[in-house]
């Protein structure tokens, strides 16, 4: 059964709390948390003080999502908010395998996140060192966008790769996850999902999350 990691951009930000408890008594893996810096993506979402009463709120593990320049600088301080696991992007940093470095050091699970246009490829030499990849399936910034169909092509190219090393990253999949396309996705080798609006913004959030755990 995939992960599902229904990410909390898409919650009711005044009821956060019920966002939480209907989370937390869901069939839901990870609260995915998607911070962004107006830089790195064109849009602005939230940071550490979101992120600290989100992980008071859960013991679930807290799927950190940069979508910053410079995510180095705050390593510590998303460990200090409760992060499980940290993703930056391979597009924000100029010293990747160091960054992981300082992720893994400070007790998190590593995640790279690689955006539509760059290729698999480009994870080959940091595959072995990281613990997530996180394939953007949107341009991020925003919820709510479409699924773009090539990713499906990039998703086998990976798990590919990552098999034939025999390694244990988890392949996790953001933007654009519906109950129509999970299956195809999950069959490409997708093992994590994440989803905003099909989570959030449907009539009964706890159920459409059990069937996207159940989808295959
Ligand atoms: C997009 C974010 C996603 C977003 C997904 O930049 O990284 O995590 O919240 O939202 P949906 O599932 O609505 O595309
Ligand atoms: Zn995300």
């Amino acid at each position: 059964m995939p992960i599902i990691a229904p990410s909390l951009l898409s919650a009711d930000f005044l009821n956060l709390q019920a966002a939480c408890t209907m989370l937390n008594n869901s069939e839901a893996d990870w609260f995915h948390l998607d911070v962004m810096d107006g830089r790195f993506v064109p849009n602005i979402s939230f940071g550490f003080p979101v992120i600290e009463q989100v992980r008071k709120a859960t013991t679930k593990t807290c799927d950190v999502h940069l979508m910053i320049v410079e995510p180095e600088k705050y390593t510590e301080a998303f460990k200090k908010a409760g992060a499980d696991i940290l993703t930056v992007h391979i597009e924000a940093c100029v010293h990747l395998h160091r960054n992981i470095q300082q992720i893994k050091g400070l007790g998190m699970k590593a995640g790279v996140a690689v955006n539509p246009h760059t290729p698999v490829e480009s994870l080959k030499d940091i595959l072995q060192d990281i613990d997530v990849v996180c394939m953007m399936s949107v341009n991020p910034g925003f919820g709510g966008q479409s699924f773009i169909f090539h990713t499906l092509e990039k998703i086998k190219t990976l798990r590919g790769m990552i098999d034939a090393k025999g390694l244990p990253v988890i392949i996790e999949v953001d933007g654009g996850v519906t109950l129509e396309n999970a299956h195809s996705i999950i069959d490409a080798g997708a093992h994590a999902l994440v989803a905003g609006n099909t989570v959030f913004k449907s009539p009964d959030p706890a159920a459409t999350i059990s069937k996207l755990k159940h989808i295959v």
